[in-house]
């Protein structure tokens, strides 16, 4: 196996609360700045795996899909903010300019669904995660950072997943 795949981190989730308990372990890392690109498709459980890293990163609002408003904003006890974009009906650079991403990256973690629309305005250090639907109940979900930053941040997670093997 390559060396370079070994910071790749693939999950198999068997329950729409497996992926939850995986968003609820990665949210309790996010910190401002961060960002987290899904990518996958209908159904693929990008909002559910959003669910439980709000959770873990200490939400006071209910998580739902952004359908209507592109991003929706999360408030925790202290003055962080969670940012959640639905990029699926954003057409490329154009549109995404308008994000004001630098605003919300100062403020707190961005995680965005559909993130492949709008690669060309995302930063060149994110942690990427792609989710497939592998049968009924199940997905596969390939986490790939992007930076050392994340490459220490999925170490870390598979660590407290899986202990040191
Ligand atoms: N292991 C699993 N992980 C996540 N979701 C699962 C799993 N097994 C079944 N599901 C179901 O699949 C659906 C995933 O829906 P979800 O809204 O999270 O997908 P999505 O990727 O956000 O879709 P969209 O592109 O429409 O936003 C839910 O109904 C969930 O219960
Ligand atoms: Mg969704």
């Amino acid at each position: 196996m390559p060396i370079l795949d070994d910071r790749n981190f693939e999950f198999f989730s068997h329950s729409p609360d497996q992926t939850r308990r995986l968003g609820i372990h990665l949210g309790g890392y996010l910190r401002p700045g961060d960002v987290i690109a899904l990518e996958g498709n209908l159904g693929s459980g990008k909002t559910t795996l959003v669910q439980g890293i709000a959770q873990g990163w200490g939400v006071l609002d209910p998580v739902s899909s952004p359908t209507y408003v592109i991003v929706n904003e999360y408030r925790r006890a202290d003055a962080q903010r969670l940012f959640h974009i639905d990029a699926y009906r954003l057409e490329g650079t154009f549109d995404a300019e308008i994000l004001d991403f630098d605003r919300m990256l100062a403020q707190g973690p961005v995680v965005i669904e559909w993130a492949e629309r709008i690669r060309e305005v995302l930063p060149g250090e994110l942690l990427r995660i792609r989710l497939d639907y592998t049968g009924i109940g199940h997905r596969a979900m390939m986490l790939n950072p992007e930076g050392k930053h994340f490459v220490a941040l999925v170490e870390n997670l598979r660590r407290k997943l899986y202990g040191d093997f």
